[in-house]
C-alpha cells in the first residue's frame, strides 16, 4: 500500500473515504464503490452508527483485507468494558483487526482508554493507535504516561482552519496529522472561496480537488466524506493535482480560525446513549 509511514512503521494511504453523517444504506454503497474504484482506506466510528453497513460494503467490494486500511473511533465515555466494546466494533465491521483505532475525543477517562488501546495493539486487534481532537498538551501527557506517542491525531483541518502551527507541533512529536471536515462539511463559503475557484480554474480542476491536493501536499491525510459516486471518484483524482509553492502559500493565507472546536463532539457526548453499543 502506498502512503505515509506512521511512527509505528505501518503505512497509511494519503486519501480515504469518510462516512460521518452517511446513512447505513448510503454508507454501504459508498464504501463498496470507493473500494472498487481505487480507494484503499475507509474511516468510520462507533458513533456514526453505520459500522455494520460499512462492513457489508467492504464485504461486497471483495478487496483482500491486507489491501485496505480501516479506521474506527471509540468515545472514551461510551463503554464500560473497552475490550468488549472493541470486539463488538470488529464484529460489526466483520474484520479481525483494525488498522487504526482512534480515541474520538479526550473525554472521560481518556488516559486509561489510551492504555486500553495499547493493550489492544499488543493483542493484535489494532495495528496503530491514535487520537482525535487532542491538544498538544494532552498528547504530551499520553507520551509521559506510556512512552508511546499516538500514530495519528485526526483534527478539523481545511483551508479556512489550516492549523499549520499545530501540525508542526504534531510533526515534532512524530504524530501524523489527519484532516476531518476538509470541505467544512460541504460549506459553500469554502467551496466558493474566490481564491480556491481561481486556482481550480487555472488547473482545470474542482475546488474540492484543490483543497485535497493542498492538504495532501502538506502531508495531511484526508478522508473526504461523500455519498455521491462522481464526487468519490473526482476526490480520489485530486492525488494527480500538483500545486505550486505560491499557490500553497495563498491557500494557507485563507485560514481564519480554529473551526468548530468542541461543538460537534459535545453534541455527541450529550446525545449518544452511553451504553448503546453494549446493549446491541
Ligand atoms: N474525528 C472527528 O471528530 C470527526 C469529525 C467529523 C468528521 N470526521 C471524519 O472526517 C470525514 C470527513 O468529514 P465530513 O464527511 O463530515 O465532511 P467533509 O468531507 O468536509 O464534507 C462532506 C460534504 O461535502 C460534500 N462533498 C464531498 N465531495 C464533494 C465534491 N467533490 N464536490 C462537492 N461536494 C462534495 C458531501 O456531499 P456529497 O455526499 O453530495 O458528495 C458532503 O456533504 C467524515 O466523513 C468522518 O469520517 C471525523
Amino acid at each position: 500500500m502506498d502512503g505515509i509511514k506512521l511512527n509505528d512503521g505501518y503505512i497509511i494511504p494519503r486519501i480515504g473515504l469518510g462516512t460521518f453523517r452517511i446513512s447505513p444504506q448510503d454508507a454501504e454503497k459508498s464504501v463498496e464503490y470507493a473500494l472498487r474504484n481505487g480507494y484503499c482506506m475507509i474511516d468510520t466510528a462507533n458513533v456514526y452508527m453505520n459500522e455494520e453497513a460499512v462492513g457489508r460494503g467492504i464485504k461486497s467490494a471483495g478487496k483482500p483485507r491486507d489491501e485496505f486500511f480501516l479506521t474506527s473511533k471509540i468515545f472514551p465515555n461510551a463503554f464500560k468494558n473497552f475490550s468488549k466494546a472493541l470486539d463488538e466494533t470488529l464484529e460489526r465491521l466483520q474484520v479481525d483487526y483494525l488498522d487504526l483505532l482512534l480515541l474520538h475525543r479526550p473525554y472521560a477517562n481518556w488516559k486509561k482508554a489510551y492504555q486500553d488501546l495499547l493493550e489492544a495493539k499488543k493483542a493484535g486487534k489494532v495495528r496503530s493507535v491514535g487520537v482525535s481532537n487532542f491538544t498538544v498538551k494532552q498528547i504530551n501527557e499520553l507520551v509521559a504516561l506510556t512512552g508511546v506517542a499516538p500514530a495519528i491525531n485526526q483534527i478539523e483541518c481545511n483551508p479556512h482552519c489550516a492549523k499549520i502551527e499545530f501540525q508542526k507541533e504534531m510533526d515534532k512529536l512524530s504524530v501524523a496529522t489527519q484532516s476531518w471536515f476538509p470541505f467544512n462539511g460541504g460549506d459553500k463559503k469554502l467551496l466558493e472561496d474566490e481564491t480556491l475557484v481561481r486556482i481550480a480554474n487555472e488547473h482545470s480542476a474542482t475546488v474540492p480537488q484543490v483543497i485535497l491536493a493542498y492538504l495532501m501536499q502538506r502531508n495531511v491525510i484526508v478522508i473526504p466524506g461523500s455519498r455521491n459516486p462522481e464526487h468519490i471518484q473526482s476526490n480520489f483524482e485530486a492525488q494527480k493535482l500538483v500545486l505550486s509553492e505560491q499557490e500553497m502559500l495563498e491557500i494557507s493565507a485563507l485560514s481564519k480560525g480554529n473551526g468548530h472546536g468542541d461543538f460537534l463532539g459535545s453534541l455527541f457526548y450529550r446525545f449518544t446513549p452511553r451504553n448503546y453499543y453494549e446493549k446491541k
